[in-house]
């Protein structure tokens, strides 16, 4: 994000490989070496490996409560097109991330809460309904997409934690392991990537705990086992692979307000008319199709989220 503007979203659908080819090569790059591969441009990366956690929850049901007006952006887009810094400052860290292991994984749950708590995934998985949901996602960087996520309501964790009186934030971490993720390595980075919310924001029924997509467990790529999705707010607050988990009366400070204050701020709602310091938000790019469409206020989620800003108006509530 910080000082670069790539134009890569605009890659010909030509390039897309088409799904079958897409399954046939699976075992092959389950096998592929990441530091070359990562190099070559768009990649096809396994949704499915030996990491995958829970594999036979899925796919769930869909709840018809969250569905959009758009089609769903294809697959092999939302899975080779990602930002995930721990793995390379591209959109082409797919096969870098082949790296990450989901099983086992563990999540702490600790701070203002009555049960502290260190959990399997795997376990915490089988103790959640799971179900999928469509949602719009809007990156800052203005190109968006449409994903059908499979996971649970954030607010079911915080049910488990049970936070005390005082708990205002919830905030997040993703794991922190430079053997894995090599540009952990990098001096220049808060790691390990931090994300928070008010306690508010986690208990929105919006607000949800991705652990799959299109129907299967999450491809490391996109955060396996557990990340984040708050779908009104810019995608660097949904945060990937999350190992922790601690609810505090202090804002947390994020990984993107540590890198670059004056750009991005906690609240990150998504607004057309705010622009961010370099670029317009006026419009996004849709992945796959190159389209360019107006941009929502809260990312089209203003019906649902709006109250939660009300009395909040001089917090900088868009950046
Ligand atoms: N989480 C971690 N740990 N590291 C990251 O670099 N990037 C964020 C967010 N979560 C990021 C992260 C940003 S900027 C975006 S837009 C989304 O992940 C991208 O999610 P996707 O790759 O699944 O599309």
């Amino acid at each position: 994000m910080p000082g670069r503007r790539r134009r890569d979203w605009e890659l010909p659908s030509s390039q897309v490989t088409p799904k079958e080819a897409f399954l046939d090569r699976r075992r092959l790059l389950a096998a592929m070496i990441a530091g070359p591969a990562a190099a070559s441009g768009l990649l096809d990366v396994p949704a499915g490996s030996s990491q995958e956690v829970a594999a036979d929850r899925y796919p769930a049901s869909r709840n018809p409560r969250f569905v959009v007006d758009r089609p769903p952006t294809a697959r092999e887009w939302a899975t080779s097109y990602n930002n995930y810094y721990e793995f390379g400052a591209t959109k082409r860290v797919a096969a870098a991330a082949q790296a990450l292991r989901a099983s086992p994984w563990r999540v702490t749950i600790d701070g203002l809460v009555e049960r502290p708590l260190v959990l399997d995934v795997d376990d915490l998985l089988r103790r959640m309904p799971l179900e999928e949901r469509i949602y719009r996602f809007r990156c800052v960087e203005a190109w968006a997409m449409v994903v059908p996520w499979t996971g649970f309501p954030l607010r079911a964790l915080v049910d488990l934690a049970r936070p005390l009186q005082a708990a205002r934030y919830v905030r997040m971490e993703t794991f922190l392991d430079p053997e894995v993720a090599p540009n952990q390595r990098q001096p220049w980075y808060p790691w390990p990537y931090v994300e928070g919310l008010t306690l508010a924001e986690a208990t929105h029924e919006l607000a949800f705990l991705a652990t799959g997509m299109y129907g299967e467990p999450l491809p490391p790529q996109n955060g396996a086992p557990l990340r984040l999705v708050v779908p009104w707010k810019y995608g660097f607050k949904s945060i990937k692979s999350i190992v922790r988990v601690t609810f505090t009366d202090v804002r947390p400070r994020t990984f993107w307000q540590e890198v670059v204050p004056h750009e991005y701020g906690f609240w990150a709602n998504v607004n057309p008319q705010v622009p961010h310091p370099r670029w317009s938000q006026a419009e996004e790019r849709l992945l796959g199709s190159g389209e360019t469409v107006p941009t929502r206020l809260f990312n089209g989620y203003a019906e649902w989220v709006s109250g939660l800003y009300r009395g909040l108006e001089g917090e900088p509530l868009f950046m």
